[in-house]
């Protein structure tokens, strides 16, 4: 049978909350047709945001959002989303024609999303079109105290007398393809320029020094070529840097609801690709002594499955909006629980994207606000935010395949999480824990569903989602095929 051995004294380190955040761009129906309605719109909504999906979001503890985009940011002017006159705009991801940019949802608006759903902001600055001045003075105007700068000022006219709180700002995105084309080494040199002044500037009044933590733009996958080079420039340099992002994204080959063999596995084993990425990516940041500088410096701030467009409930109406099955939740936990086992080194994780788009947590269906299978689990998963992550050993019998992650808070409450990533076989596994006198079991929760393709839609739209499992202490534990599953075990 199936093992599972919880070594409940080997903490590995506490599990950023942040690594549980998410990414919103202005791409596609992420805002506009998504999240955004208007103040004045039939929809109820919190100050222009729907209300049903701020209610959702917010349930989910959503630690930290990433905006404006991705691609976007690159050729965002951040002046075009403040004040009363708005300007229109071509959109990144609309050069030739298609939906323009209204400028609409800009960073008043994004303040206020944050702070209805409860995340910390993370600002995604321009460097590809924009210069370290730019980013200067939108720091200035977000985080100069009431009544000091003329920016300040500009800002209370705005609507804001206090600072906004925002504690992550990332250098660029993408910067070895949309973000600008560069190498690692011209990067590296953008990235020093902009993180002197940035830096300087966000020197907050207080008594800790520095008040944000400035983010480098990163490899693309499994590029360790680019982390060697920013890392040796850094190392080089006396440049601030808080993290080093990479993005790592499964798929695009086949289609979300194509459930043959060679698909399955293919998704799968390329999510589970992401733990080699994690262990290279910070064992080259730690060759180069940079651990100093960032003890926990990973930031995946975009990560998920990425299918080809359509499949969404707008039929490709917008950009990269595809449906969510159950494959798409096994692989939601599968990707959490490798960051929980490596939360010695990862900072930040932002699931890409928030609202009708790629990996997404809801989609907009006729009206309706739906939450997918892959926002079940960032639910069923929330408690490990802050928890101290405990080593876990799987020995799984031949053709079995269990993905596992435990996590202990509140001195004893333990959050065992188990992804079955067969879609054949279920599986039965013992469970140990190593190092407590006894334990019992407070709650169980599995997802799963009698086919992985199916997913949730206006007219279904509980197909896919939790319900209690049977679990006792000292019996084995079962998990269906395909599935997830989250037991709080208390210990003794
Ligand atoms: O998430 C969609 C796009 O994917 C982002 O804008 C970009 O950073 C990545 O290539």
């Amino acid at each position: 049978m199936n093992r599972i051995t919880v070594v409940v004294p080997e903490v590995i380190s506490r599990i950023a909350p942040e690594i549980y955040g998410h990414f919103s761009e202005h791409i596609g129906g992420v805002f506009y047709g998504g999240l955004r309605v208007g103040k004045d719109s039939d929809i109820p909504n919190i100050k222009g945001f729907r209300a049903d999906a701020v209610e959702m979001l917010r349930k989910l503890r959503p630690p930290v959002l990433r905006w404006p985009g991705g691609c976007f940011a690159e050729t965002y002017a951040w002046r075009d989303g403040i004040g009363d006159v708005r300007p229109v705009r071509k959109n990144w991801w609309y050069p030739h024609d298609g939906r323009l940019e209204t400028n609409e949802v800009g960073t008043h608006e994004f303040i206020d999303l944050c702070e209805a759903i409860g995340a910390k902001p993370y600002l995604a600055v321009n460097v590809t079109s924009a210069t370290p001045m730019d980013a200067r003075d939108w720091m200035d105007y977000c985080l100069s105290p009431r009544g000091s700068t003329t920016l300040s000022l500009e800002r209370e006219k705005n609507g804001r007398a206090e600072p906004f709180d925002i504690p992550y700002w990332g250098v660029g995105n993408e910067n070895w393809g949309g973000g600008g084309n560069m190498t690692a080494d011209f990067y590296a040199s953008e990235y020093r320029r902009f993180a002197t002044v940035m830096d300087n500037v966000s020197r907050a009044p207080k008594p800790d020094g520095r008040g944000v933590t400035l983010i480098a733009g990163g490899a693309n996958g499994t590029d360790y070529a680019w982390t060697r080079g920013l890392s040796s420039s850094l190392a080089a340099s006396g440049a601030p840097a808080g993290g080093m992002s990479f993005h790592y994204y499964t798929g695009t080959k086949y289609s979300c609801f194509d459930m043959s063999r060679d698909a399955w596995n293919s998704m799968i084993d390329r999510a589970a690709g992401i733990e080699e990425a994690v262990i290279r990516h910070y064992a080259i940041i730690r060759g180069y002594g940079l651990d100093r500088k960032m003890p926990r410096p990973l930031v995946i701030d975009e990560w998920g499955c990425w299918y080809p467009g359509g499949s969404g409930p707008s039929a490709g109406a917008n950009l990269f909006e595809q449906q969510s099955t159950v494959r798409d939740a096994v692989i939601t936990a599968l990707t959490l629980n490798i960051f929980n086992r490596h939360a010695d080194k990862i900072m930040m994780a932002n699931v890409a994207q928030i609202c009708n788009n790629l990996h997404c947590m809801l989609l907009i269906d006729g009206g309706k606000c739906v939450a997918t299978p892959s926002y079940h689990v960032f639910d069923m998963y929330k408690e490990h935010q802050g928890a101290n992550s405990l080593r876990v050993l799987t020995d799984c019998d031949y053709g079995a395949r269990l993905s596992v992650s435990a996590s202990e808070k509140d001195g004893g409450r333990i959050l065992l999480t188990v992804a079955n990533l067969s879609p054949e076989t279920d599986a039965e596994a013992r469970l140990d824990l190593l190092g407590v006198g006894g334990y019992g079991v407070e709650s169980a929760y599995v997802l799963c569903s009698g086919d992985p393709a199916d997913c949730n839609t206006a007219e279904h739209p509980d197909r896919v989602s939790p319900r209690k499992a049977e679990a006792a202490a000292g019996k084995p534990l079962f998990f269906p095929k395909a599935s997830v599953t989250a037991v709080t075990l208390r210990t003794e």
